[in-house]
């Protein structure tokens, strides 16, 4: 059993621009629809959590070395973030048992990161 660890912090100015810039070109191509629809509810603070979700997804990418890519697989909408009833987030992505994956997240006002482990069996 293999266990690697991905993390990554992002400045949530750079994901707002991204979106104002690009609008739904880039949030097609980063975030699912659900995705969309978590972030897009939080109205106000919605850009800390497409970032953090970005981040999330950049940790996954470190997560899977270079040795697991091939392995993989993934693009950004292979990976899907989304929260449990108590605020968790989990993890889908295509190709990995839920079990073998586990991610935390955290943003503030100007920073999100976050953090994920895996086991590759
Ligand atoms: C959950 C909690 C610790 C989040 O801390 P915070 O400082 O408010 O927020 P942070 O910016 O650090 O983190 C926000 C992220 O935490 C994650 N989160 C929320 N609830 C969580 C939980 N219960 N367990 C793990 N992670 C959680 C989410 O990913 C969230 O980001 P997202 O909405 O974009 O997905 C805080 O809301 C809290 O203390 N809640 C009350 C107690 C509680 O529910 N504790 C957890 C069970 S013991």
């Amino acid at each position: 059993m293999q266990i690697t660890c991905g993390t990554d912090i992002i400045e949530i100015e750079r994901i707002k621009e991204s979106i104002k810039d690009l609008g739904e070109k880039f949030l097609n191509r980063i975030y699912t629809q659900k995705e969309i629809e978590y972030c897009e509810n939080k109205k106000g603070q919605k850009y800390q959590h497409y970032a953090a979700r970005f981040a999330a997804k950049e940790a996954i990418f470190k997560a899977i070395s270079k040795k697991l890519k091939d392995k993989y697989e993934i693009g950004w909408k292979d990976m899907e973030i989304l929260n449990d009833e108590q605020g968790r987030p989990q993890v889908k992505i295509k190709g990995v048992q839920r079990e073998n994956i586990d991610i935390s997240i955290s943003h503030c006002r100007e920073y999100a990161v976050a953090m994920v482990v895996m086991f590759h069996g």
